[in-house]
């Protein structure tokens, strides 16, 4: 276990029992319908790959890049987004695929892009939500574990680019 790993949140068990009852929820919403997973860049990344594996029903997969500072192609609100430049989203289905949802600012930003785009529908899987950081009224879809005001680590979230790799969720040090 790395030095600056404290306490396991969410086990890998926990995770694969979770995102198979999402996956199952999901096909069963989506049946008939033409689905785009539209996943951000990085952290939904081990979510998306888990999620998609056990979806019933095709589905397309997109990536999206969303910061609050960085530079971006599409200026949404206080979030930059980009866009894939071939991105066809007129008249499909759109379910976001995030780690995790916190002061809601990218998701809403993001939400209101597809939107705009042109999406039939456009809904959020949420793979951890902080309810108690919310800045903006922003409510997922779809919830794999509301969790406490911590910093996470671990499947998919990173801490300064580490930790993405580890196959459970938990929480930093705050000595780290
Ligand atoms: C994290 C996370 C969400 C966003 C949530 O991304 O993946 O995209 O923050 O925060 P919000 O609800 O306050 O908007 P981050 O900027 O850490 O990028 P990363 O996914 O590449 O690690």
């Amino acid at each position: 276990m790395p030095a600056d790993i404290g306490e396991v949140l969410i086990d890998e068990a926990a995770l694969a029992e979770r995102v198979g009852q999402l996956a199952q929820q999901i096909s069963t919403d989506y049946q008939g319908c033409d689905l785009v997973l539209v996943a951000v860049l990085k952290g939904a990344v081990v979510f998306l790959a888990d999620l998609m594996r056990r979806l019933t029903l095709p589905a397309e997969v997109e990536f999206v890049s969303a910061s609050s500072y960085g530079a971006g192609t599409t200026s949404c609100g206080d979030v930059r987004i980009s866009l894939p430049p071939d991105l066809a989203l007129a008249g499909r289905h759109v379910l976001v695929v995030e780690d995790i949802v916190d002061t809601g600012r990218t998701l809403q930003a993001l939400v209101s892009c597809l939107r705009a785009a042109g999406a039939a529908s456009v809904r959020t899987c949420c793979l951890l939500d902080k309810p108690s950081r919310r800045e903006v009224d922003f409510r997922a879809d779809y919830v794999g574990f509301e969790i406490p005001d911590q910093f996470v680590v671990g499947y998919g979230l990173d801490f300064a680019g580490k930790h993405r790799g580890l196959p459970f969720v938990a929480v930093l040090r705050p000595d780290a």
